[in-house]
């Protein structure tokens, strides 16, 4: 048995004054006047820091086409009861999920995905183009329509399906952007009213307009940007599990040698 170290006697009173002391010789001095909170940036110095904080939120958005099917049927036959009832306004069979995605334009509207790293679809939007605006045919519209996987909801993924379908619309010379959401779905109007939509509710159902600002050289660069970048991730992406598929390869040939080894010596 050891005896226990006495122990450190405790410092005195003044210790910490001490260094406190010490260190104000670095420190800002106390006796002078605050310094005034630094402007918030204007002009383009306004527009880069906008986009670098974009950047440190960014998700990767891919459009989508023909060869998607099969990925957003996956998807969309993903969604519990509740939330097809929500995406399409009543309880999708099966049945009628597959009719909805095959019949979905590519040629005339917008889809976007985000996959995640295993290429799973978690989160889709449609922007249905060529929508009348009733009473107003001069008006341009299009109707947006979103779904996001159960386990991937709360992280901003519906908010920048949103967003990024504003500025499809908006590049595409379209006014307004159109979101029929039943009353009860909260997550769906919150976004699109803060994105400045006017919301209408008419007893369970309600309906968003979102107007769109004219499109800019800015938000062409920005969306042909994100296009790049969201193919970029996406093929990053493939080829990870290439790799990853390529090693799990070798390690079950080298797995299924070592054990007809051991079994040709025993
Ligand atoms: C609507 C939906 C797409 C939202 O996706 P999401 O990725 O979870 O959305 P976000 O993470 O961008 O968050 C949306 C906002 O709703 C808020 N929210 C989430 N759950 C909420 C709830 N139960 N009540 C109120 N607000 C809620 C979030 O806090 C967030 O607001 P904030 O950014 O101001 O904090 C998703 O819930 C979904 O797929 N639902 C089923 C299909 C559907 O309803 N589609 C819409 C009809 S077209």
């Amino acid at each position: 048995m050891t005896t226990p170290p006495t122990a450190p006697p405790p410092p005195p009173d003044d210790a910490v004054t001490g260094w406190d002391h010490e260190l104000a010789a670095f420190g800002p001095d106390a006796a002078a006047p605050p310094m005034p909170a630094p402007e918030p940036p204007t002009g383009p110095l306004a527009g880069a820091r906008a986009a670098l904080e974009r950047l440190s939120t960014w998700v990767p958005i891919r459009s989508l086409g023909r060869r998607h099917r099969r990925r957003i049927i996956e998807h969309l036959l993903a969604l519990e009861p509740e939330d097809r009832y929500l995406r399409f306004g009543y309880p999708a069979s099966d049945e009628q999920i597959r009719k909805y995605a095959l019949s979905i334009d590519f040629a005339r509207d917008e889809v976007l995905g985000i996959f995640n790293r295993r290429l799973y679809l978690i989160a889709l939007a449609h922007v249905a183009y060529g929508q009348p605006v009733p009473g107003e045919p001069q008006r341009t519209m299009a109707e947006f329509g979103v779904s996001v996987l159960a386990q991937s909801r709360s992280r901003g993924l519906g908010r920048r399906l949103f967003d990024a379908a504003g500025l499809h619309a908006r590049n595409r010379g379209i006014d307004t952007l159109f979101i029929h959401a039943l009353s009860e779905n909260r997550p769906m109007l919150r976004i699109a009213a803060a994105a400045g939509a006017t919301v209408e509710r008419d007893g369970g159902e309600s309906a968003a307009w979102l107007r769109l600002p004219k499109d800019t050289i800015s938000s062409r660069v920005e969306q042909a940007l994100e296009r790049h970048l969201g193919e970029l991730d996406f093929q990053f992406k493939r080829q990870a599990q290439v790799i990853s598929g390529f090693v799990d390869g070798v390690a079950e040939v080298k797995a299924h040698f070592d054990s007809s080894g051991r079994a040709a010596k025993q």
